[in-house]
Parts: structure tokens; C-alpha cells; sequence
């Protein structure tokens, strides 16, 4: 389903760096809503179903010649608009307000007290603890405009044109620092926009069926699948509309978990009509990363041969038009980029990304929803909840895991020790409050003794982190007692692992994947 069509908010980018969780915090309430580049400020005024518009926050200084903007019509088409921040600054100058450069820049938690009303602010204590980023500041409101709140810093926090339903803050509700910013959100969206609508993913997976089935028609669909959240509920929304007329294909790789392949193999052949195709290739993935050991090159043989084992495959199973893919709305939203005009579209390592040349139509339906959008339509269309709650896990699979080399042998130790981890992780109730965990072989072996023996022998190193998106992560607080089992347990059970290492890094600077 296409959130064009429905009504809506529009969030216009400036560039911050938490522009997306305006849309995602609105969409959290059941209101729908997109982020886009404020170059297509025009768009959303054009569109009568986009309800409301919010300017993001963003690095510019609207004093600054050049600084991004948009046009009158904006302010002049009746719409309600919220301004956070650097939209703050720009719509009151653009009404006639007054904005100055500030020599300072305010930084991080501020208090404010609230002295207006607002359908905005409502029910909101006098005092309250916000998240502050600015250096530029109002000090001078526009005409029409009110004060709704001041810090101890800056003279308007907040303020509204009630009669034009304009609104702005200088902080950012968007922000969980901001105690009760998912709230200004819902008085902007119910309060001041009046969107009543609720998203809901019952209604999402009734939608997204219909237009598969008008993109279709009576044509043949095919899906790669990997056992991961996105492709499972993909192929099930795609099945529940076309039936038989879906194939899927799912390619082992050999570098998935210990008996992965056969539970993602059974798990789909329950959930679909027609039987999955799957591949065994893993002694093929192997041959080719025979000898490499720079982890790009590993990637791109995996990614490479991944495409020519799945296309063969796709021919055994006919000929297609359509092919269905889980990408989602964080993958295809363009970034703002300040230096120019120009704006990119992100580039993600998706699993399963195809290239165009394969010459399909895509079939995308969840390319406007956030991952726990994912689960949730996941769940309205029954789908297993141990499917629905599964870490990421990445295309390359264990390759990424294992540094230096790959074998057989290193791939079966892992699995191993990686399997442990996941035991315990689930059964001491800690898997599902963790993003992603998993264990990674390191190239480097140390001494150790076991009963009356010296050993030299591998090191494994365990990773988990948890992350609401996988952009930024920290490293996760699992109790000492649960990391103590797993590493008796691996080194006890796994002849040739004698260490095991905890990695406390975030994300940034680390990433969550070693290579
Ligand atoms: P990093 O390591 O960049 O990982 O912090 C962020 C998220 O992306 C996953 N990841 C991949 N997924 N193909 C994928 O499909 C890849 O090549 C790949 N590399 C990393 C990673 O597991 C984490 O969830």
C-alpha cells in the first residue's frame, strides 16, 4: 500500500540527523506520515491528502545566504504547519519575525515552562524537560504569533498562530530526551491537523493485497527468501493474494546458523501454498571464497554468486515478470544533503538486493513501513511469532563472522559456538530484548589448559547489541551469569575454542558486524 491516496503528514527535511523520527514517532500514534526532501515543499502543498506539513530541524543557519528554504505558498495554503527548530527559524522569518545568530550554541537538555495554550502543548505540565539544539534563535515573533512556552535561555521555546494553525518549537519533540514530545506530536496531528485516521496493519495487509493483485494480474511472481522478517512477511502478503502463482527460492549459502536452513525451509513450507524452492549451495559459495581473506572481496564473491545461483534457479522455475522484495522505507528514503542541491537516495546492504538488470518489475509492499511495521503486519497475517521476533542477520552470513579465511571447518565451529549463545540467549528470556547477537571467530588462537593439558586454540568473540534500527547500536548489558554459561558452555562443548571475549563496543564508531 502507497501512503499516497491516504491522509497524511508531511515531514520536510533539513538535513538533522533525527528528521526520520519525526515521521517514525508519528507513525508510533497511527498517523500516517512520509519524510521528504524540503526541495519538494511545492509536492506537498499540492497534495489535498497531505494534512499537515512539518519543517525538521536542520545544520543551516537561516541568516546564512544560500540556506534552504521553501516558498510563500507554503504559509499561504491554509495548511496547519509545526516548525522544529531550524523550521522554526525559517518560518518566522519568512512571516516576519526576527531570527539572529546566536554566538553560542545550546546543547542538550533545557527545561521549559509552558505560559500558552495549545492543542500542541495540552494537558502538558507547567515545567518539563525538552532536548535542545540550536544556535540561531527567534527574538522576535511574527505577527499573530503568541509565546507557548520560554527556558531559562531563550525567550520563545515554543508558539503559535492559532488562527493560521501554525506552530513551532525551538526543541525537538521528536527526540526521546524530550519527556512528552510524542505527545506534542499527537496535539499537532489529532489536535491541530485533526487527522483522525488510525494506521492500522489489518487494514495495511487488505490494501497491500489488492494492489499486488492489480500490479499482477494473472502474471507469476518470484521471491527470494531467507528465513529474515522482511522476506517471510513479503512472501506471505504476495502469497495470501496471488496463491500458487508465487516461487519462492530460497539459496543456502552454507553461512547460515546451525540447522537454520532446514527450520527456514519447514517454517515457510507452513506458511505458503506452493513448496519453496531452496538451493544447496554451499559448496559452492565455499570453493569461490577459498583463499580470500579482505572482507569486501568476501562480500562481493557471496554477493555475486548469490545472484547467479539465484537467477539459475529462477529460470528452473519459469518465467516471471514480477519479482517481490522487502524493501522497506527507511532503505529508499532520500538523505537531504546540504552541499548541494542534489539529493541521494541511501545506500543499505539489503539482503536479497537484485540487480535491475535481472529485467523484472518489483513487487515492494512494504516500502513504506518501518521494521516494526514490518512485525506488526507480520502478526495480522499470523505469522509465527519466533519468525516475527528474529535478529537481523546478515546476507554474507557467518563469511562476516568469520575473519580471515573461510573453511568448512571455521563455519562448523562457529555454528557451534553461535548456536550455544542463541540457547542461552532465549532461554535465560534476553534474546528479545536484544537487537541482534551473534558470535564471531577471531584469526588469532591462545594458550590455555584444560585438565592437565596445554592448548593453543581459537578465540570467539560474542556480539550483542541492541538498536532501534540497526543505524546506531550499544553494546547490550546481558548479566554476568548468562555471558558465564555461554562461554563455559563453548568452551567445554566446542573441542578447539579455549577463550571467549565479550565485545563492548557501540556503534558508532564500531559497527555491528566485524567485517
Ligand atoms: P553494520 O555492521 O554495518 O551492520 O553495523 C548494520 C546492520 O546491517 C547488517 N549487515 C548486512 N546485511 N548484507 C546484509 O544483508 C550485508 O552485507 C550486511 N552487512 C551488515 C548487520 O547484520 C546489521 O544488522
Amino acid at each position: 500500500m502507497a501512503l499516497a491516496g491516504h491522509p497524511r503528514i508531511v515531514v520536510l527535511d533539513f538535513g538533522s540527523q533525527v528528521s526520520m523520527l519525526i515521521a517514525r514517532g508519528l507513525r508510533e500514534l497511527g498517523v500516517s506520515s512520509e519524510l521528504w526532501p524540503y526541495h519538494r515543499w511545492r509536492d506537498a502543498v499540492d497534495d489535498p491528502q497531505v494534512r499537515g506539513i512539518i519543517l525538521s530541524g536542520g545544520p543551516a543557519s537561516v541568516t546564512a545566504a544560500g540556506s534552504p528554504d521553501v516558498g510563500d505558498a507554503l504559509f499561504t495554503a491554509g495548511r496547519p504547519v509545526l516548525g522544529i527548530c531550524y523550521g522554526m527559524q525559517l518560518m518566522c522569518r519568512r512571516l516576519g519575525g526576527r531570527v539572529e545568530a546566536g554566538d553560542q550554541r545550546e546543547y542538550g537538555a533545557a527545561t521549559i515552562t509552558v505560559t500558552g495554550e495549545s492543542p500542541l502543548l495540552a494537558g502538558l505540565p507547567r515545567s518539563q524537560r525538552v532536548w535542545m539544539s540550536h544556535g540561531d534563535r527567534v527574538t522576535a515573533l511574527p505577527a499573530g504569533f503568541v509565546a507557548l512556552a520560554h527556558s531559562e535561555t531563550i525567550p520563545f521555546a515554543a508558539a503559535a498562530d492559532p488562527g493560521r494553525r501554525f506552530v513551532c518549537t525551538q526543541f525537538h519533540p521528536e527526540v526521546a530526551h524530550t519527556e512528552h514530545g510524542l505527545r506534542m506530536l499527537e496535539g499537532f496531528a489529532r489536535g491541530i491537523c485533526g487527522l483522525t485516521e488510525q494506521w492500522s496493519a489489518a487494514e495495511f495487509v487488505q490494501e497491500a493485497g489488492e494492489e499486488i493483485q492489480a500490479t499482477v494480474g494473472a502474471g507469476h511472481v518470484l521471491c527470494g527468501v531467507s528465513g529474515g522478517v522482511d522476506s517471510t512477511v513479503v512472501a506471505t502478503l504476495v502469497d495470501r493474494a496471488v496463491g500458487d502463482r508465487l516461487h519462492c527460492v530460497f539459496v543456502d549459502n552454507g553461512l547460515l546458523r546451525q540447522g537454520e536452513a532446514d527450520a527456514v525451509e519447514q517454517a515457510l513450507n507452513g506458511q505458503l501454498r506452493r513448496r519453496v524452492r531452496r538451493v544447496d549451495a554451499g559448496a559452492l559459495f565455499l570453493e569461490r571464497l577459498r583463499g580470500v581473506e579482505e572482507p569486501e572481496s568476501k562480500r562481493r564473491i557471496i554477493g555475486a554468486t548469490f545472484i547467479e545461483v539465484f537467477a539459475r534457479a529462477a529460470r528452473e522455475e519459469g518465467e516471471f515478470a514480477f519479482l517481490a522484495q522487502g524493501t522497506l522505507y527507511p532503505d529508499r528514503i532520500e538523505s537531504v544533503s546540504l552541499s548541494g542541491p542534489s539529493s541521494t537516495i541511501k545506500t543499505h546492504h539489503n539482503v536479497g538486493g537484485l540487480p535491475a538488470e535481472l529485467g523484472f518489475a518489483l513487487v515492494e509492499p512494504l516500502r513504506d513501513l518501518f521494521k516494526d511495521e514490518v512485525r506488526a503486519v507480520g502478526r495480522a497475517l499470523g505469522i509465527a511469532q519466533p519468525l516475527l521476533q528474529r535478529h537481523p542477520f546478515p546476507g554474507p552470513g557467518l563469511a562476516v563472522r568469520i575473519l580471515g579465511e573461510v573453511t568448512a571447518r571455521k563455519v562448523r565451529l562457529l555454528q557451534a559456538a553461535d548456536h550455544i549463545f542463541m540457547q542461552e540467549l532465549r532461554t535465560s528470556g534476553q534474546y528479545d530484548r536484544i537487537w541482534q547477537a551473534g558470535a564471531i571467530l577471531l584469526p588469532v588462537r591462545s594458550v590455555g589448559v584444560m585438565g592437565d593439558q596445554r592448548t593453543y586454540e581459537a578465540v570467539v568473540a560474542l556480539r550483542a547489541v541492541t538498536s532501534r534500527d540497526g543505524m546506531t547500536a550499544d553494546w547490550a548489558r546481558v548479566p554476568d551469569d548468562v555471558l558465564g554459561r555461554v562461554s563455559n558452555r563453548i568452551i567445554n562443548e566446542v573441542p578447539g575454542i579455549n577463550r571467549v571475549v565479550y565485545d563492548i563496543s557501540s556503534k558508532p564508531p564500531a559497527t555491528i558486524e566485524w567485517e
